[in-house]
């Protein structure tokens, strides 16, 4: 693989809550390690054991993986990636990629109020716009407490980690932030390590400052400041990168520009980019060439005969919309039996969340709602909703390679890599109904057709669009999608941000703006 000059240039240092491995002991009680979960885990692991002198800071929260933490003590855990992860003892030699893992040790007492009440409550809920105005949040002393005792000591502790690997490294590295989970730590290692070049990704939504005067002011100020002691900070999509400058000078009182995508701060310039993340196209490939994948597909072949395979794969969280999914998806029934018989929702969605709440009780909702549509279509020899509560790589390729739409709905989703994986895996050119809120939709609106996340009747309608769709405009709108994807892949995502970050390492604050403002 051709390596950005940046990469071997200067050493990286990562730092994202989840790993690229997670531990488990098996029925033997021995360790294993296997492949760590979400997109951006996916996205990065396909990458990192590419760049020379990665180290990867995450956290090991719970189970085995705080139990490698505590072992490891701080000291760096040799990883080889290939073909499955695994830890590798002193002196192997392996085949293929490798990485330096740095696990940080976030006890319970912090990591609970950590990430069950500020990170995926309360920031996730504000950045997707999930709360329900009238009635929450409604913050307590005990979530302020959980903000100064969790987010904050968890954002110390992983700073820590990211500054001690950054001083290793003579001081000068890349320190790629990734996160919502880790707002404070840009400013936090800038302040101890002032020639280090920060950049911190936000892979969720941002919305505009008035969604932010949700969370009180110092609160929101305390993140903005936080974010803002990066030198980049970037997002997937323009529209966020433009609510990021809006925020920093309606929220924080900071000069900007919208025309450079620059704040002015403490004497510097934080620049402000935009960059579509994207999936690893041959390491995908690879999975859906496998047996397992080939069995999962001679099995979806017999369920749905000559019928037609509507499809979703997400997480069960409430911003990917799962119930209006279901309800437009009764509703096109309801208008349409002509279809009835000849077309099968596969729901294949992971489980997410479930010591939070309102994801526990959404779960409940997403089984009714599946529940309510073969109540009201289902025959003997038909059910319309095939919900499938699993992760499986070798069947959700088997079920892009055979689906004729894919349905993503969210509410709001900062890229959505699942559209992307499957236009690029389809065999029978699949429609794509894509919400107009994912950042997915900047780049394949043009080939999909779009969804309006809280219409249910256009959804409906988008829907029979889909599946009615003539063959030719389906392929032609598949094979461009596909096109864009390959074009702009996960490495491209990478190597855009590191020569950018190379750049500003030559020029320093007088670099140019006419950048990758794009
Ligand atoms: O960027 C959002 C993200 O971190 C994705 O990587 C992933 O889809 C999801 O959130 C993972 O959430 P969690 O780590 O809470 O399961």
């Amino acid at each position: 693989m051709h390596l950005p000059p940046l990469a071997s240039a200067l050493p990286v240092v990562l730092l994202s809550h989840r790993g690229p491995v997670t531990f488990t002991r098996d029925d033997d009680g021995d360790r294993t390690a296997g492949r760590g979960a979400g997109g951006l885990v996916t996205a990065l692991t396909g990458l990192a054991g590419h760049l020379d002198h990665a180290v990867w800071v995450c956290v090991g929260a719970s189970g085995e993986d705080a139990a490698v933490a505590r072992e490891a003590a701080g000291s760096l855990v040799h990883l080889a990636l290939d073909p499955e992860p695994r830890v590798l003892a002193h002196g192997d030699v392996p085949e293929g990629r490798t990485l330096l893992l740095r696990l940080v040790e976030v006890p319970p007492e912090v990591h609970d109020p950590f990430y069950g009440v500020i990170s995926n409550p309360l920031l996730w809920f504000v950045q997707h716009r999930l709360h329900d105005l009238a009635r929450t949040p409604s913050l307590g002393r005990e979530d302020h407490r959980a903000f100064e005792q969790g987010y904050v000591v968890a954002n110390q502790l992983a700073a820590d980690a990211v500054v001690e690997q950054v001083e290793k490294a003579g001081g000068r590295a890349v320190v790629l932030l990734h996160d919502y989970h880790f707002y404070l730590v840009a400013d936090l290692v800038r302040q101890r390590c002032p020639d280090a070049l920060i950049s911190h990704f936000v892979h969720i939504p941002w919305p505009g400052p008035d969604a932010w005067h949700v969370l009180p002011p110092d609160l929101r100020q305390r993140l903005l400041t936080g974010l803002l002691g990066a030198d980049v900070v970037a997002f997937h999509t323009r529209a966020d990168a433009r609510a990021f400058v809006l925020c920093a000078q309606e929220l924080l009182g900071l000069p900007v520009d919208l025309a450079s995508m620059t704040v002015q701060t403490a004497g510097r310039r934080v620049r402000v980019r935009a960059y579509p993340i994207s999936i690893d196209v041959p390491a995908l490939e690879a999975v859906a060439h496998s047996d397992a994948s080939d069995e999962h597909l001679v099995d979806l072949d017999h369920q749905v005969g000559e019928g037609s395979l509507v499809l979703r794969v997400d997480r069960t969280d409430p911003s990917k919309n799962i119930v209006r999914g279901f309800q437009a998806f009764d509703l096109m029934l309801s208008e349409h039996p002509e279809l009835h018989g000849r077309v099968v929702f596969l729901a294949l969605l992971q489980p997410s969340r479930q010591d939070v709440p309102e994801y526990a009780s959404y779960l409940t909702e997403i089984g009714a709602s599946a529940t309510a549509v073969n109540a009201h279509h289902g025959t003997g020899a038909w059910q319309p909703v095939d919900l499938r509560f699993a992760h499986d790589m070798g069947l959700a390729t088997a079920a892009y390679r055979r689906c004729d739409v894919l349905v993503v709905n969210a509410v709001a989703d900062g890229m959505n890599l699942v559209a992307k994986e499957a236009v690029v895996l389809s065999e029978r050119d699949m429609v794509l109904a894509l919400s107009e809120a994912t950042g997915a939709h900047d780049e394949l609106g043009r080939f999909a057709v779009t969804l309006h996340p809280f219409d249910v009747a256009q959804q409906a309608d988008a829907l029979y669009e889909a599946l009615t769709m003539p063959a030719q405009l389906r392929r032609d709108r598949r094979e461009h999608a596909a096109w864009v994807v390959h074009r702009n892949d996960a490495r491209r995502w990478l190597s855009a941000q590191l020569e950018d970050l190379a750049e500003l390492a030559v020029t320093g604050d007088e670099a140019s703006d006419a950048g990758h403002g794009e």
